[in-house]
């Protein structure tokens, strides 16, 4: 096994997720694999390409259902994470019932050239739920790709090509999806990456580089930074980002209408990826409903049904004038299951009331969190919106120094009590279950991250 001892990974290798190299990975596989488990772990490091944060894996499952994975023991983990693609539940009855259906019209994949029903009935369907003005959709397997579809249709609408995003942002591991993004992991070594790729400050509240408290003072100081592009490097494409960062933070409305007023004053467009944030996440059906709309959404995750990979963009009619070339030009394009996949899911979140759902429960998850808060000291900083949530853990209230190794340990012991989330920026718990989780859950999901909080306070290691 890998000794990192020698040189600790640093805060941005650890940016987008808890990394798979450190001694308490270590001794949770010791821990936890029982020897079946083991023996796939171990064909799958022998026989997949090692990666930071994937690859050795951290356990080997064997089932999911609603907001629970299942490893090969039989063990539940009430999980936090999903990967962002189990909006409606894992494995949910309707969204399989309607693939199988499908696969047993004859009618699954689409070539190009041709259409079929269901992915109309899709892209229909998106053009109804998602905010006015947006209206024509295109598709492709993953989010990465309806990234840098949206970056290709932005550079060809306006005729610019660079492009303004955020650092410590993930939007995919594609070329111009990692040139976006404001992750070193993605772009180290890699040489030059997409020309005009500039980055700014997202409005962060608790942590920003200038050490201010006052919301208005970070947006200003935010907004500076990219008319400063704007004004000085004419020629941006677009602005793109996602309306609630990742770890999350939370805007004001008025810093994304502010921004995409400066789009509409430098001619450039403003893009949302809402691959996570879409789908009742936030508790709205797009999280862009709480600021404003985009010229172009990006879906993705979750609009796969959490069965199949698919991804895809919507955007403003009058952006259709683009038949002299290929902004997507993705096999996939079109397929019938992952279309009824999708459709499928659509339809759980309306009938179950899952944008409810997300959040009442997200709301009554935030008083709970901010509660336990005032008695732990680790606890620097609690944000959210529905049920996406970060526990930003802290060695000092006042520095806000990341308590890196306590959140890891934190990490573990939860998982051992089963509760499985992801860790982001190394020290913030990050809570996105299910949009189907209750209240009930939630609140034991929340009793486990207190006690085990606790138990890492009074000097538990790992
Ligand atoms: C915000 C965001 N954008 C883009 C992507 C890339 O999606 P995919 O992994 O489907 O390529 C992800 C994946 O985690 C994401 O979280």
């Amino acid at each position: 096994m890998t000794d990192k001892t020698q040189n600790p990974p640093s805060r941005f290798d650890r940016e987008q997720g808890d990394i798979n190299t450190t001694r308490n990975r270590e001794r949770y596989w010791q821990r936890n694999l029982s020897a079946r488990a083991r023996s796939v772990f171990e064909r799958d490091r022998k026989y997949f390409l090692h990666q930071n944060l994937s690859t050795p894996v951290m356990n080997v499952l064997s089932g999911a259902s609603g907001i629970y994975i299942r490893d090969l023991d039989g063990r539940q983990y009430m999980d936090m994470h999903g990967n962002g693609v189990h909006n409606a539940g894992f494995n949910h009855p309707e969204i399989i019932r309607a693939v199988k259906e499908q696969l047993d019209t004859g009618m699954t994949f689409c070539p190009r050239r041709y259409t079929n029903e269901k992915a109309v009935d899709l892209a229909e369907t998106l053009a109804g739920i998602t905010p006015d003005g947006l209206e024509k959709s295109l598709f492709c397997p993953g989010g990465s790709e309806a990234v840098e579809m949206a970056v290709t249709l932005a550079k060809q609408i306006t005729g610019h090509f660079k492009t303004i995003s955020f650092w410590d942002s993930f939007h995919g591991a594609g070329f111009a999806a990692a040139s976006v993004g404001g992750e070193a992991l993605f772009k180290r070594g890699m040489g030059p990456m997409m020309p005009g790729a500039m980055h700014v400050e997202f409005p962060n509240y608790y942590r920003n580089p200038w050490g201010f408290d006052s919301p208005e003072q970070v947006d200003e100081a935010c907004l500076h930074q990219i008319k400063t592009i704007l004004e000085r490097q004419p020629g941006v494409a677009a602005v793109i980002g996602e309306p609630v960062s990742a770890t999350p933070v939370v805007p004001s409305a008025s810093y994304w209408e502010q921004v995409k007023e400066l789009c509409r004053q430098y001619g450039a467009l403003l893009i949302f990826d809402e691959i996570i944030e879409g789908f009742g996440r936030t508790g709205k059906m797009f999280a862009c409903e709480h600021f404003t709309t985009p010229d172009i959404l990006v879906l993705g995750k979750s609009l796969g049904g959490g069965l199949l990979p698919f991804a895809g963009l919507v955007t403003r009619p009058e952006f259709d004038r683009l038949e002299h070339i290929s902004i997507g030009h993705y096999t996939h394009e079109k397929n019938s299951l992952c279309a009824a996949a999708a459709l499928a899911e659509i339809d759980c979140i309306h009938s179950e009331n899952l944008v409810e759902n997300a959040g009442r429960t997200g709301t009554h998850a935030m008083e709970r969190l901010n509660q336990i808060k005032d008695k732990h000291p680790l606890i620097g900083n609690i944000a959210g919106l529905g049920l996406h949530i970060g526990i930003d853990l802290v060695r000092d209230p006042e520095t806000k120094e990341r308590a890196l190794q306590e959140a890891e340990i934190i990490m573990y012991k939860a998982m051992e009590k089963g509760l499985a989330f992801k860790l982001i920026e190394g020290n913030i718990i990050t809570l996105r279950p299910a949009l189907t989780i209750s209240i009930e859950e939630m609140d034991q999901a929340i009793d486990i991250i207190d006690n085990t909080i606790s138990e890492v306070e009074r000097g538990a290691g790992y």
